[in-house]
């Protein structure tokens, strides 16, 4: 017969290996995601005016291309190195089919933005 603390432990486990077997990070918790104060935000400001056009944790392609693992690419959809200057670029002025949000985003919203999109 196990211990109830046995028990205990593995049910324990069981949850854990279950919540990070998870696939759709994107239910994640910012404590899950290991995400930093400024990184929460950012994840915030993605949630509110990205997401609906890009997927952060999966290759499906919505209205715009997935930005997963965007920084740690050789190059964006366009060709264009990943770097803080050329997102930043594509965010506030628009590209294509992509509205600019140079009138919406404060420049703070942008540095937690971009601190976010590297954690992709
Ligand atoms: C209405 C849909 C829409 C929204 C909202 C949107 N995008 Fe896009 N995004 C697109 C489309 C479409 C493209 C492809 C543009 C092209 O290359 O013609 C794109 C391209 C991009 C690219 C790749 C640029 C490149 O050089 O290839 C990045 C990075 C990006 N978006 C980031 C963002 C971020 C960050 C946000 C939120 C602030 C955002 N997008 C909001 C539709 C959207």
């Amino acid at each position: 017969m196990a211990k109830p603390g046995a028990v205990l432990a593995i049910c324990s486990a069981a949850a854990l290996l279950l919540a990070s077997c998870q696939s759709d990070k994107s239910r994640w918790t910012d404590a899950q995601l290991h995400l930093t104060a400024e990184q929460s935000e950012g994840r915030k400001v993605f949630d509110t005016y990205c997401s609906s056009c890009h997927s952060a944790y999966t290759s499906k392609k919505l209205t715009g291309p997935p930005l997963t693992n965007l920084c740690h690419r050789r190059a964006m959809p366009s060709g264009m190195p990943p770097t803080d200057e050329r997102i930043s670029a594509v965010v506030m002025r628009g590209r294509g089919m992509m509205p600019a949000f140079e009138s919406v985003l404060e420049p703070s919203d942008l540095q937690a933005l971009l601190a976010y999109l590297h954690t992709l």
